[in-house]
């Protein structure tokens, strides 16, 4: 592997990503969301009005059509459609996208297509911070640090209502901690690349953390090790 990798993997709602783009800013790298490229998939399944259980094949042709690619840029990658040029940003993050990604993401072929393309963008893009759920066991088992980020449930559900804006009161925390809950279950036992720590990763609980200070303690890591964006 010729780029430096620092992999931040995690459950839903446990701030990879924000997290992630923090640690990239603050180390000089480049982010690459693994989450962004399934939820692309799943966009293009749902555009092209493919049918549940979903056929890896026709997704994957689907995505050929549309040219579903990562496009570096300042920073981090876009998931943009080359055929027509439309960048993809707010639409891979709708209920419907939400919904249906977990089951995307479990078809092998699904995976060996985006785990494909991580790497290709990380030999492109250099340094690289990658967050997703199997980034430091599967995709870049040699990465120079592994983070294993997680929250208690609650501290999970309660991040994920505020960061929507949406009212936290007990009804509407039980029904997010259950819809995580859900998530996790499906993204923990599926039968590729579940979602583990790798028995190298460093495991940083953040339910009593800030976000400043669980940024600083990653990019603090990173350093410790000597890892910088490299020539
Ligand atoms: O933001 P959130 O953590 O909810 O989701 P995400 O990181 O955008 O990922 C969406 C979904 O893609 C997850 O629920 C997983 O099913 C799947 N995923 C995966 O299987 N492996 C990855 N490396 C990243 C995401």
């Amino acid at each position: 592997m010729s780029s430096t990798v620092v992999a931040i993997d995690g459950p839903s709602a446990s701030g990879k990503s924000s997290t992630a783009v923090a640690v990239a800013e603050g180390l000089g790298f480049r982010h690459l969301d693994s989450g962004a490229l399934y939820r692309g998939l799943t966009l293009v399944a749902i555009r092209a009005g493919l049918p549940s259980p979903y056929d890896e094949g026709d997704i994957l042709r689907a995505a050929e059509e549309v040219g579903l690619e990562l496009r570096p840029v300042l920073g981090s990658f876009q998931v943009v459609l080359e055929a027509s040029g439309e960048i993809l940003a707010e639409e891979l993050r709708t209920a419907d996208v939400t919904a249906r990604v977990s089951e995307v993401a479990a078809l092998p072929a699904i995976r060996d297509w985006v785990n494909r393309h991580l790497r290709s963008a990380a030999v492109s893009g250099g340094a690289v911070v990658v967050d997703g759920r199997d980034i430091g066991s599967v995709v870049f088992p040699e990465a120079e640090l592994k983070v294993f980020l997680t929250a208690s449930p609650a501290a999970r559900a309660q991040r994920r209502l505020v960061q929507r804006g949406d009212q936290v009161d007990q009804t509407w925390l039980t029904a997010e901690t259950d819809a995580l809950a859900a998530r996790d279950r499906a993204d923990s036992s599926r039968a590729v690349a579940p979602l583990i720590q790798a028995p190298d990763a460093v495991l940083l609980d953040t339910s009593e953390m800030g976000f400043v200070e669980q940024v600083d303690r990653i990019v603090a890591l990173a350093r410790e090790r000597g890892i910088t964006p490299g020539p």
